[in-house]
């Protein structure tokens, strides 16, 4: 459902994504490890059709990814690292907002499902900017579901999170991928990998140097930390540096 061949973007001299091929299945929960810098926002940024690549292709649903292609964005539902909101508006407007920008039909209704669906039923009137960040994520992955995607991309969805927050958002991935969906993120919080992905990939400077079944990397090396080390060439430090 996600088939990713040869994929490469440079930025000046720095090559951010160098060559990278991967597939990810229906109903797969897929961590996309790495360091900072090691190209995983610049990946997913192509994936979206918001950023051009310098070659190879992506395919989702077996459509090809271009570069503001509207209808390609209906397959997947995306939350940054980051969720901006205006500071005026409630959770409720925020949603509505999107759903019109997606043509949701029965908007008004939908929004009230997805705000229940993340559990933020009884925050709806209130101002998306004043909710604490673990709660802003959550409204991310709301407005991710508004138009029911085959596919979700999520970065760093639990970066800066609370135990608890953690704990939310594992549920909801683990609840979205067994209704089917395609659940593709990224973290560097690895032991949160271990424990809600099925498969996963590192990246180090552009290029996938490591990928298998979460099983096989925790039987092959112990721990996800452990793989992570032994496959990046214990240049995790150095590449948190550099970034
Ligand atoms: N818009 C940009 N302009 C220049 N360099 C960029 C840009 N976006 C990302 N990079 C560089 O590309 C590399 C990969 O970045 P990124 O994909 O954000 O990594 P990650 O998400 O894994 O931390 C980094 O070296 C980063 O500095
Ligand atoms: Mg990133």
């Amino acid at each position: 459902m996600i088939e990713i061949d040869r994929l490469t973007r440079r930025f000046g001299a720095r090559t951010a994504v160098d060559g990278l091929t991967l597939r990810v299945a229906p109903g797969e929960v897929y961590g996309f490890l790495g360091a900072n810098g090691a190209g995983k926002t610049t990946t997913m940024r192509m994936m979206l059709g918001i950023l051009a690549s310098d070659a190879g292709t992506i395919r989702v649903c077996g459509r090809l990814v271009r570069r503001g292609d509207r209808d390609g964005r209906m397959l997947v539902g995306a939350v940054g690292e980051v969720q901006h909101f205006y500071p005026e508006m409630t959770c409720q407007a925020y949603l509505k907002f999107f759903a019109d920008l997606f043509d949701v039909p029965q908007p008004v209704q939908r929004v009230a499902e997805v705000l229940a669906d993340v559990g933020l039923a009884d925050r709806a009137r209130d101002r998306a900017v004043d909710l604490s960040k673990g709660l802003q994520q959550k409204l991310g992955l709301a407005r991710a579901l508004l138009h029911d995607p085959p596919v979700l991309l999520l970065d760093e969805p639990v970066s800066g999170l609370d135990p608890h927050g953690i704990r939310e958002v594992r549920e909801l991935i683990c609840r979205e991928r067994d209704k089917g969906r395609l659940v593709f993120f990224s973290s560097h919080v690895l032991a949160e990998v271990a424990q809600v992905a099925d498969r996963v990939g590192i990246m180090n400077r552009g290029r996938l140097v490591y990928e298998n079944t979460v099983a096989g990397a925790l039987a092959g090396h112990g721990t996800l930390e452990a793989a992570f080390v032994a496959v990046t060439g214990g240049n995790v430090r150095q590449a948190e540096l550099v970034a």
